[in-house]
């Protein structure tokens, strides 16, 4: 079975999934790092970023390759490992550029869809568009401020400048962002990491 965490920026995504993932004894699978990695080598390329046909280019003369561990992801570009370059700044303020690529999209969605399930995939889009047909699908929110305060402990900026950065992103993301029609929306800010992960658990077909 595959089970869909999605939801907007900084909403916990990453840790909820690791979570239900080892509880089920499944990888999780992130999305946003192959977004994210996309972003990195169209950077260090110099490419323009809305530039689809070269972004697409050069992704297919350097094949991503994502290992989607229960512990926690990881990503390759042939012998170089990407994954602890992937959450600066710089990749924050790009990326939503990049996954705005259609063309890009359907890379993405073709490599995740050729991973074998059973497994936990996250992000904005697995509930709708890649895994419509997702076992139990589930999507996060949390006020913007609350996200912040999350993702301030990850980041140099203070609160206020990470707040505006994470609103301008929903706000470009928002296209690929909807919450698929039968997704479970969950408010994580009165809640715990472990207590969005029991309330996802609890609400697993058996
Ligand atoms: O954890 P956070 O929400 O900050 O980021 P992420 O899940 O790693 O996603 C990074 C970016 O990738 C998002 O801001 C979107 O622009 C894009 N993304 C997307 O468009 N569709 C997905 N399924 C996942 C990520």
């Amino acid at each position: 079975m595959i089970v869909t965490i999605d939801g907007v920026a900084a909403s916990g995504k990453s840790s909820v999934s690791g979570g239900v993932a080892r509880a089920l004894g499944v990888p999780y699978v992130s999305s946003g790092l192959l977004y994210r990695a996309a972003t990195l080598l169209g950077l260090e390329a110099r490419l323009d970023l809305h530039d689809a046909p070269a972004v697409l280019a050069h992704l297919q003369g350097h094949p991503l390759r994502l290992e989607p561990l229960a512990g926690g992801n990881r990503i390759w570009q042939g012998d170089r490992e990407l994954t602890g370059e992937l959450h600066s700044t710089r990749v924050d303020a790009g990326v939503s550029v990049v996954a705005a690529l259609p063309e890009v999209r359907a890379w993405v969605d073709a490599q995740l869809r050729a991973l074998p399930a059973p497994f936990v995939a996250e992000g904005r889009d697995m509930g709708t568009a890649v895994f419509p047909h997702a076992g139990a699908k589930f999507y996060l929110t949390a006020s913007p401020r609350i996200r912040a305060q999350r993702r301030a402990q990850e980041r140099p900026e203070d609160v206020p400048a990470i707040e505006a950065a994470l609103v301008r992103r929903d706000e470009l993301d928002r296209v690929q962002s909807a919450p698929a029609p039968d997704a479970v929306v969950i408010d994580t800010g009165p809640l715990t990491l472990d207590g969005v992960i029991q309330t996802i658990l609890a609400q697993l077909p058996a």
